[in-house]
């Protein structure tokens, strides 16, 4: 079983290689990355050596290296998450998400429909990794099923959702083994600094200004990355071809209490007086078109393939805290202007 994963060197994406490497030793796996400013090699350094693991640097908008790439290595799988993903960058730069979200997708689809055309035994899944945002706004009820019609409302949400409908078509037209999973939003290490809570684990780190957008009145249902990893090795192995699944934890909360807790939290590890950090708190202007609130129901996951999240927000906070104390190399190097350059160095140099 040869497997191409996407945006390994991601944030969740890495998660997701080192779980493949690490638990499935029968099977190759392949990490694509066009290693842009979120992607880094430095958060897999402890499997980079493992005997099926390699990594390729490439470009998914670039068709005939996709193809070139496909015809050579003939992957049994892909898994995809290379994506653009930052909300707010896709405000100010729409079209590069076009480019990466939708026209990767399809040229990743288009070369995986060609392996499957020759030999439909050897291609066995396009799994397709999504977000809760291609449903849009939620009110202060309800929440998001597999059913719910898609209502995106950012430029990266409509290029998430203009993807999954090609994947879909992809699977209706043409017949490609494909699944889909929406998760809600991640946490947890090797998080990029411009998401909201590895950002203020740095401000608070640095005693700099945390940024709450609005009123900080915004809902986010937050899971630990590590369980997403698991809820995609679990879709992967269990979920029936042409099926959607929701990935969530159930835990709701406004951006102002993430944020609190987390400064009470980083109060104790840096023996800082309780309520400290707090007074960095700073309501700056609105994110344009801030959906008010996301929140997953994730019962056909549980009910159909039995999976379930691991940790609770304050373990998983709690560990996540200590990771970016523990790494701040990691940290400083991802902020530091040399940082795409490094990068692209230490891969040059292997
Ligand atoms: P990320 O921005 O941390 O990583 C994206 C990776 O894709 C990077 O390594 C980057 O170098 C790579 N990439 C970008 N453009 C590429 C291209 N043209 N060719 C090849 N590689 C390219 O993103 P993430 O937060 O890890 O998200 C991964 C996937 O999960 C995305 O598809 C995202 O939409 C989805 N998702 C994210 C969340 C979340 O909370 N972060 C939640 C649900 C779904
Ligand atoms: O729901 C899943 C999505 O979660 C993923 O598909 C996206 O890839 C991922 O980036 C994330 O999107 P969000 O926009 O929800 O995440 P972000 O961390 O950017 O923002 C979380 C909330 O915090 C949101 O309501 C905006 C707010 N925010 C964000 C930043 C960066 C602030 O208040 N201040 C900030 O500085």
């Amino acid at each position: 079983m040869k497997i191409l994963i996407t945006g390994g060197a991601g944030f969740i994406g890495s998660h997701v290689v080192r779980l493949f490497v690490t638990k499935y030793p029968n099977y190759t796996i392949h990490n694509l990355d066009k290693l842009t400013y979120a992607g880094n090699l430095a958060n897999l350094t402890d499997i980079e050596n493992k005997p099926n693991y390699k990594f390729v640097k490439g470009d998914i908008v670039d068709a005939a290296f996709i193809n070139d790439l496909f015809n050579k290595e003939k992957y049994n799988a892909v898994i995809h998450l290379a994506a653009e993903s930052h909300v707010d960058r896709s405000i100010t730069n729409p079209l590069e998400f076009v480019m990466t979200n939708v026209i990767g997708t399809v040229n990743l689809l288009n070369a995986a429909k060609e392996l499957y055309k020759n030999d439909p035994t050897k291609f066995t899944k396009f799994y397709h990794v999504s977000t809760d945002e291609v449903y849009g706004a939620l009110g202060e009820t309800g929440m998001f099923t597999e059913e719910t019609s898609y209502d995106p409302h950012s430029p990266y949400s409509a290029s998430k959702a203009s993807s999954d409908h090609f994947v879909r078509a992809y699977h209706d037209t043409y017949g490609l083994p494909v699944v889909i999973s929406n998760c809600s939003n991640n946490y947890g290490p090797n998080h990029f600094p411009e998401k909201l809570i590895p950002l203020c684990i740095h401000n608070i780190k640095m005693n700099k200004p945390l940024p709450i957008y609005g009123k900080g009145e915004n809902v986010r249902d937050w899971l630990f990355v590590e369980d997403h990893a698991t809820a995609i090795d679990t879709v992967y192995h269990k979920a029936k071809l042409g099926s959607t699944y929701n990935i969530g934890g159930h835990n709701e909360w406004t951006n102002i209490d993430v944020i609190r807790l987390l400064c009470k939290v980083m109060d104790k590890k840096l023996g800082r007086p309780e309520g400290t950090n707090e007074k960095l708190i700073t309501f700056v202007k609105d994110r344009a078109g801030h959906d008010l609130r996301y929140a997953i129901d994730a019962t056909k996951l549980k009910n159909d393939l039995g999976w379930v999240p691991s940790v609770t927000f304050e373990q998983g906070l709690d560990r996540t805290v200590d990771w970016y104390l523990n790494n701040s190399e990691w940290l400083d190097n991802v902020t530091s202007g040399n940082y795409t350059h490094y990068y692209e160095e230490q891969y040059t140099k292997r």
